[in-house]
């Protein structure tokens, strides 16, 4: 049985043209240099605090390997101690006891083994997986955190989507460094 109130959540940093990464996967771009006076300041004690809000993460092996650049160049691993899921038919390095790799049907993993166990599941991209749960219904909300820069091309938010998806904007922030936080809901 599913938890009734366990949610899905779509969430990237985005181009204002839509995109999360360059052809290349690169994702140079997402340091920005803008100032919105009247912005929000993130504070770092509100960040951690919503961070442990999360409790699990899913993501595509090619965001993986992104997330383990970043660590190998000492960035840090970005997921914290939370159980994090990578979607992958490759064998990949498994660098911590909290990584844990899936293949096959996506409905089926969220549904019967994700929402049981977890009530705030995170889908951290990229493109091709977002679509995935977007195309099989699986998303309650989605997140759009709007960087002030257009990269021309690159990784879609939602590759190969099939269809309209009906959305109701449930909040909207702005920030000192120029991002706008979108966060909508799926309408059913
Ligand atoms: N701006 C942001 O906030 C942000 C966030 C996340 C990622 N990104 C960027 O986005 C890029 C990656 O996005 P992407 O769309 O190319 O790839 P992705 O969605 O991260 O990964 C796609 C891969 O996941 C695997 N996969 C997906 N569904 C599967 C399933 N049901 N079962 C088994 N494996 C499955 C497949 O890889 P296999 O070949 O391994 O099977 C597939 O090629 C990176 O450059 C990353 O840096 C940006």
């Amino acid at each position: 049985m599913a938890k009734t109130d366990s949610r899905v959540t779509i969430h990237m940093a985005v181009s204002l043209d839509g995109f999360v990464a360059r052809k290349d996967g690169s994702v140079d771009w997402l340091e920005t240099k803008d100032e919105f006076v009247e912005g929000a300041t993130l504070d770092p004690e509100f960040v951690a605090a919503f961070l442990k809000t999360i409790d699990c993460y899913v993501m595509g092996s090619r965001t993986y390997e992104t997330a383990l650049r970043f660590e190998s160049q000492g960035f840090g691993w970005a997921y914290g101690d939370k159980p994090s899921f990578v979607l992958t038919t490759r064998e990949l390095p498994r660098t911590r006891n909290t990584v844990e790799f899936y293949s096959g049907d996506l409905a089926q993993f969220v549904n019967e083994r994700l929402r049981p166990t977890f009530r705030t599941i995170w889908f951290v991209g990229g493109g091709v997986v977002s679509g995935e749960c977007m195309r099989l219904g699986l998303a309650d909300e989605v997140c759009y955190s709007i960087l002030p820069i257009l990269i021309g091309d690159g990784i879609p938010f939602i590759d190969k989507l099939d269809r309209d998806v009906a959305l109701h904007l449930a909040e909207v922030k702005a920030y000192k460094s120029g991002m706008v936080e979108l966060r909508y809901e799926v309408r059913r």
